[in-house]
């Protein structure tokens, strides 16, 4: 009989690449979106099933749980979410309110509504997708540095409460080539606006430019970052961590060497705060 998994933000990006592979590798899939339009050109199978699913609504995780009961669930990968930025000083409370209601609630909803069902399954594991920015704070991210810092510490904690029945895997990416760097943009609101005649307007216009150059010329796919979590979800043994690419393994490392002054010194000059 074929294990199951279940996958959040299946629309683009890491959760989508992740479908086809776990498929072509015998796992059975629910691929889950807030769009079930986002969906529809997945090849239908007796191994794919397809549920909307919005992390922020209790009752769209709920019943996704129903509709998974008989399923022989053997994994969770908690990868939805999106990057609220700009400068703290400019952040509303509702704008880090949502960031965290998606990225930390609703990863911690979708843990509570699936451990019973995991725990079925001899060898179950949940992969908590965080970032190398859940150890590592960059400004003008504070919200989404703050949500990622709140994924590790959660999975940390779960680990030691249930991780000898459910492995629990924290993924710490480094830049990906998704969607993601266009959601920035989306969900600026009006922050251009706000930052208009303040020391942030110019910083601003720099990050969002330097942040689509980076990704276009060090990130890796998200086929690259999928194919290294199916890896964990195959491994016998899966690893506490998942470090995925060589920028979230070396400025891991960099911060952890330098002085926090020098540090500090840096990431200021590279976002033109100096
Ligand atoms: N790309 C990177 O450089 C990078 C680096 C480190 C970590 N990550 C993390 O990797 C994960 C996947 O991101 P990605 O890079 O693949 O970006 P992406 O292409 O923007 O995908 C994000 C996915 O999350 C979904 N999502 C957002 N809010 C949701 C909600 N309330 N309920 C359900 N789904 C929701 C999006 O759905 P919609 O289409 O409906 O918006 C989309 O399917 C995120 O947790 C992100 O923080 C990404």
């Amino acid at each position: 009989m074929r294990s199951w998994v279940v996958i959040t933000g299946c629309s683009t990006g890491i959760g989508r690449a992740l479908v086809p592979l776990c498929r072509a590798a015998g796992w059975g899939v629910v691929a889950t979106a807030r769009r079930r339009e986002a969906l529809a050109d997945l090849p239908p199978g007796e191994d794919l099933l397809l549920l909307e699913l919005d992390v922020t609504d209790a009752a769209s995780i709920a019943a996704a749980a129903s509709a998974c009961a008989d399923l022989p669930l053997r994994a969770l990968v908690n990868n939805a979410g999106y990057g609220q930025v700009g400068p703290l000083e400019l952040i509303r409370p509702e704008e880090l309110r949502a960031q965290f209601e998606t990225n930390v609630i609703g990863l911690h909803e979708m843990t509570r509504a699936f451990l019973p069902l995991l725990r079925r399954q001899p060898g179950a594991r949940i992969l908590q997708v965080a970032s190398m920015l859940g150890r590592l704070s960059i400004p003008l991210a504070g919200p989404y540095n703050a949500s990622k810092h709140a994924v590790v510490a959660l999975a940390e904690s779960l680990r030691l409460e249930v991780g000898g029945e459910v492995a629990i895997v924290l993924v710490e990416p480094g830049a990906i080539r998704t969607a993601f760097r266009d959601t920035l943009a989306k969900v600026w609101g009006d922050l251009p606006e706000r930052a208009r005649g303040t020391r942030y307007e110019l910083v601003i216009a720099r990050y969002l430019a330097a942040r689509k150059e980076q990704a276009e010329r060090f990130a890796l796919s998200a086929e690259d970052c999928a194919r290294r979590l199916l890896i964990a979800l195959n491994a016998r043994k899966p690893p506490r961590r998942l470090v995925v690419g060589w920028d979230a393994y070396w400025i891991g490392k960099l911060k952890a060497l330098l002085p926090a002054s020098w540090w500090e010194r840096l990431l200021r000059r590279l976002y033109g705060l100096a």
